[in-house]
């Protein structure tokens, strides 16, 4: 088994419900994503979350970007942050309510501007990241030819195929620069050739930087279970209206993350069997 330690909490939920009058959609939500360290190696952490369509997937998608807040409960980022001690200046750990704008937000729709090229919606994006100031051509000419889209950059968003829409708008959040990327069903209505493109650019991502965190709402289990460390699972259970998460999958545990040739491993088909039984 790879060696890896769980560290801080980067991100967490306490206790979130969502409530509209009298309906319930979301209760009692708990859980916690945490640092994850491979020793050598630069590692982000990939965080799915799977359950039925109306399980409430969207709105909590929703509660975590800070678009909306919950009803009761809490989601809070942990963060590191220079302090001043004695003559000196150290990082310490602080947590807060996470607020719109903390997360790079990917919707389905990949909406981009339409009257402005790529390399304009890239730039507006660079400039809204302090740590790219003076380098944000640099960083835009880096991540295309990374991402494959360098060809494209002076095209409008109508001129795109959807792979290279959702690619500039992947490249739009990671040049903004926040930790976390927050994607709302990233695989679907791709042909089976871009999805892999897609798989490889996510995981890619999360390899760029230690506290990179990727939180991934999908119906396609299999492709979501091949990219990440843990699976949460949205349900019902018997404690009362509304869904809640009734599974954590740890699949570094289990032997299933960072691995490339999953598809025909026992351990992940059984894993995909459990999961749709708990759905
Ligand atoms: N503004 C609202 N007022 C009342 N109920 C709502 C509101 N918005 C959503 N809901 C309800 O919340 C539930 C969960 O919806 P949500 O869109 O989060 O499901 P989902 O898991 O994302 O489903 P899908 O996989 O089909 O996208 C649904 O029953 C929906 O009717
Ligand atoms: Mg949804």
């Amino acid at each position: 088994m790879t060696s890896y330690i769980k560290k801080e909490v980067l991100l967490q939920a306490k206790g979130v419900s969502l409530c509209y009058g009298e309906k319930c959609i979301l209760r009692d939500v708990h859980f916690s994503i945490r640092d994850i360290v491979r020793p050598g190696i630069r590692q982000g952490q990939v965080v799915s979350l799977v359950g039925r369509s109306g399980m409430g997937k969207t709105q909590l998608f929703r509660l975590l970007s800070g678009l909306q807040k919950p009803t009761a409960g809490s989601i809070t980022l942990r963060e590191r942050k220079p302090a001043e001690v004695g003559n000196g200046v150290i990082e310490v750990w602080r947590e807060r309510p996470v607020q719109a704008g903390d997360m790079g937000v990917i919707f389905q729709n990949y909406y981009q501007f339409g009257w402005r090229t790529v390399k304009q919606s890239l730039l507006l994006a660079a400039r809204r990241n302090p740590a790219l100031a003076g380098k944000q051509e640099e960083a835009i000419r880096e991540y295309a030819n990374r991402f494959d889209i360098a060809d494209v950059l002076q095209q409008y968003p109508g001129q795109l195929s959807g792979g290279q829409q959702q690619r500039v708008s992947i490249i739009q959040q990671l040049l903004k620069g926040s930790n976390f990327l927050l994607l709302d069903e990233p695989f679907s209505g791709l042909d089976i050739c871009v999805l892999e493109k897609v798989t490889e650019l996510l995981l890619q991502v999360s390899l760029s930087d230690e506290l990179k965190t990727l939180i991934i709402v999908s119906h396609d289990i299999a492709t979501a279970v091949a990219i990440s460390d843990t699976v949460f699972i949205l349900g019902r259970d018997a404690g009362g209206e509304g869904s809640t998460l009734v599974r954590e999958i740890d699949l570094i545990e289990r032997g299933l993350a960072w691995r490339s040739d999953l598809r025909e491993d026992k351990v992940f088909l059984d894993t995909l069997a459990e999961i749709k039984d708990c759905l």
